[in-house]
């Protein structure tokens, strides 16, 4: 009897144990690229905070099978809550409802999947930063002109949401300034380089290049400057890399629109903890942009930081 006793106190110790162990959480970017840092900067911050694991697992590319591989592999672990930016919405339909099943919490950041069962998306409200971004640039080519789009991949619902708002405030404010290309650049500088290129040769009088994604402004900076085109044409577009936030300095670069990614990359954290801890989540937690120009590129980031290190 007395060991019987023994052995159940060992086998309700172990338990105990198990229970403690700490939560694993995943983020899972579209794939690699430096846009992602600062989110998972703010993953592991607020990870620290909560004493839980993290992990971030980046597809080589931007390619749907390859995050849909990611997250089976997770499923196949049993890790506790993943955090996606999805590539796409259809194509993450099936594996995120596995995951779900397999009772895995899951929550998008950065960029939503709207027909899937994730349980929230905190990011930038992306059709009014589309919207914002064509408003900002309608004054730079008086409201007229040829303007071309970059994007990094044409599945992605944030990339086309900012594309639906771009061309929503072109079509209501600005009925002489037109849409000449909308270019796909994969999430690649090299190809944002020859995609720029092409559309210099293809729209001698262009205006304006705006890109709905991290490396289209600095891809087509790097053009500009070489081919002496820096003032001729305006570029502005989404993210605060440093090579945008370096061509806003020297005047490559007319604006840029600033996610904020540390705070998605913090939220998530909080959000997936939540979802385990059975409490309801909001559908949308929108973590607001920023336009960053000359005036201020020193300082915006300061201020951005400050409410997470109260
Ligand atoms: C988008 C991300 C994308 C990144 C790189 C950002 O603007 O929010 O979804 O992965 O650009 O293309």
């Amino acid at each position: 009897m007395k060991r019987i006793v023994i052995l159940l106190l060992l086998a309700a110790i172990g338990c105990g144990k198990g229970k403690q162990q700490p939560k694993t959480l995943v983020m899972v970017p579209k794939g690699v690229h430096p846009y992602y840092e600062p989110c998972f900067e703010g993953f592991k911050d607020a990870a620290a905070k909560y004493g839980v694991k993290v992990e971030y697992r980046a597809a080589k590319a931007f390619e749907v099978p390859q995050q849909v591989e990611i997250i089976e592999d997770l499923i196949a672990r049993k890790v506790d809550g993943i955090a996606i930016s999805a590539l796409d919405d259809q194509g993450l339909v099936p594996v995120i409802a596995e995951a779900t099943q397999a009772s895995i919490k899951v929550i998008c950041f950065d960029a939503p999947a709207p027909s899937s069962r994730a349980l929230c998306y905190i990011g930038t409200m992306n059709e009014a930063a589309g919207y914002a971004g064509a408003e900002a640039l309608l004054p730079l080519i008086n409201n007229e002109g040829e303007v071309a789009v970059l994007q990094a991949g044409l599945g992605a619902s944030n990339l086309n949401d900012r594309f639906k708002g771009f061309q929503r405030c072109l079509s209501e404010k600005a009925p002489n300034a037109k849409i000449v290309a909308r270019e796909d650049e994969q999430g690649k500088t090299d190809i944002t380089v020859n995609k720029t290129e092409a559309l210099l040769q293809a729209h001698p009088d262009l205006k304006a290049i705006f890109a709905v994604s991290a490396e289209g402004v600095p891809g087509a900076a790097a053009v500009l400057k070489e081919r002496g085109l820096a003032g001729k044409i305006v570029l502005a577009g989404f993210d605060d890399l440093p090579d945008t936030l370096a061509g806003i300095r020297n005047g490559l670069v007319s604006f840029c629109i600033a996610q904020r990614t540390y705070k998605m990359g913090w939220l998530s954290v909080e959000k997936l903890l939540d979802a385990i801890a059975d409490k309801p989540l909001p559908k949308v937690i929108d973590t607001g942009v920023l336009i960053i120009t000359k005036d201020n590129v020193d300082t915006y980031m300061q201020d951005m930081k400050k409410e997470f290190t109260q």
